[in-house]
């Protein structure tokens, strides 16, 4: 067999079974480079701590660099009989830096405080590469908006007809959402920079070394200040399924969006040919899967935060075998959305909109409603009464199945004596969205400022 870690107290080695359930190299290997720069700061706080000499460092460093170089070249992998990258990458260094030297590293740290200091490494740069992906669908998104200051579309509330906006006030409304995301991960950042290293098993170490020195060295903030938290919780890996969980989601809604509008009833926008997909029996079929994949790929990632959770509820402190089980949902999370969010980009940055067709649907199923009541009560009336003389107007114009800028002189004073012809200057798709000119509103010069804050937020990432 390998280097066991624990021959001491055992007459046999594992069952093939046992080993078969225990082993997790085929998915935590790629926590191996930060491993071995775990490994590099560890020998040298062993080193201050008087546990290694000069050259034993030295020798321990240089035996750790060709084990990253053979890694990275693939001449060293894990062997069936290593149950994980922690062991394999020990087997590793005692081949190269021999079984005297080699051995010493293990010296006061314990797989528990090294997974779970990998995990957070590993897990920190992926969220800086989600967060780099999901600034390339912002840019998409702001592109697009730029690229149409004045297009128009029913706004829907309930998927129903609402009120007229511009297109860039609804994809800037993603963008924020996708802004936040972003946020959220930065800020979930700061929870996860503190480093378990120097925990051990769970009660920390009595060799003298200096958990603060390992931190720095591995880019953390700060040691953790409990080795039994810092060995046993795994809430930064749950609070990131969920972030990147919410990223899905938001994504999700835009997908969503996008296939309702490259269908025949609404065309308002086409895919190009280079982010869709035909169809092997309807020559006519242009099928947008960008779209739906990130719709499927949500309900993944959702599962893996709570599959997550599942694990975490009630185990008891400190460490715990189960705790194995807590990489793999967020390996895939990232994963999934790596291979989404560039194809969310490009399929959303190359999506043709045809503003006709969305200017012409604009004002129908009687968008214009709202403004007709909101010019009666700057006319003085009751939003109640405004409200009801619209809803007149409505009826009435659907009756006779005219637009409400249809509707006769008599027809207006008729649903409300107020109503005077100069209720038609806010009949019109523009000017309902110039007249909704607030902070944050779709009217255009409200949409400009949105824009250019929101750039400047992406710059400043
Ligand atoms: N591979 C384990 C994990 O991912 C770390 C090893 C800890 N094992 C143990 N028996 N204490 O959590």
């Amino acid at each position: 067999g390998g280097v066991s870690l624990w021959g001491g107290r055992f007459a046999s080695g594992p069952a093939e079974a046992m080993a078969a359930l225990s082993a997790s190299t085929h998915f935590d290997w790629r926590l191996a480079r930060y491993d071995i720069a775990g490994s590099r700061a560890h020998a040298r706080v062993l080193h201050r701590a008087g546990l290694l000499t000069a050259d034993e460092l030295d020798g321990m460093l240089k035996a750790l660099d060709a084990l990253e170089a053979d890694v990275v070249s693939g001449a060293f992998t894990p062997t069936v009989a290593d149950e994980d990258v922690h062991t394999a990458l020990e087997r590793g260094l005692i081949e190269r830096a021999g079984p005297s030297l080699g051995g010493k590293l293990r010296a006061g740290r314990s797989r528990n405080d090294q997974v779970a200091t990998q995990f957070r490494m590993w897990l920190r740069d992926a969220a800086r590469r989600v967060v780099a992906g999901t600034l390339d669908v912002v840019d998409a998104l702001v592109a697009q908006a730029k690229a149409h200051p004045d297009a128009v579309l029913p706004g829907r509330t309930h998927l129903q007809h609402a009120q007229p906006v511009l297109l860039a006030h609804h994809l800037l409304a993603h963008g924020q959402a996708l802004l936040r995301d972003v946020a959220r991960l930065r800020d979930w950042d700061t929870r996860a920079a503190v480093s378990p290293y120097g925990s051990g098993a769970l009660a920390g170490s009595s060799l003298g070394l200096d958990p603060a020195a390992v931190a720095e060295e591995l880019g953390f903030d700060a040691p953790v200040e409990n080795s039994i938290d810092g060995t046993a919780s795994r809430d930064f890996a749950a609070e990131a399924a969920f972030c990147l969980a919410m990223l899905g989601v938001d994504l999700s809604r835009i997908a969503e969006e996008v296939i309702v509008w490259t269908t025949a009833e609404f065309r308002y926008a086409v895919l190009d040919d280079a982010w869709a997909t035909g169809s092997s029996i309807m020559p006519q079929k242009k099928n947008p899967d960008v779209a739906e994949l990130a719709r499927g790929k949500s309900g993944r990632l959702i599962g893996n935060l709570t599959g997550l959770l599942a694990t975490l509820k009630a185990q008891p402190l400190a460490y715990n075998r189960d705790l194995q089980e807590d990489k793999e949902p967020l390996f895939d999370s990232v994963e999934q959305l790596e291979l989404l969010l560039p194809a969310m980009a490009g399929m959303l940055g190359t999506l043709r909109f045809d503003t006709e067709r969305m200017a012409a649907w604009a004002p129908e199923g009687y968008t214009l409603a709202t403004d007709v009541a909101e010019w009666l009560v700057r006319q003085g009336v009751p939003f109640r009464v405004a409200h009801e003389a619209a809803g007149a107007c409505v009826r009435l114009a659907e009756e006779r199945g005219v637009g409400l800028d249809e509707l006769t002189d008599e027809d207006l004073t008729r649903c409300s004596p107020h109503l005077r012809p100069e209720v038609r200057t806010v009949l019109t798709v523009p000017g309902s969205i110039s007249s909704r000119n607030a902070y944050g509103g779709t009217a255009p010069r409200r949409v400009a400022e949105q824009l250019d804050r929101l750039t400047a937020r992406v710059r400043d990432h």
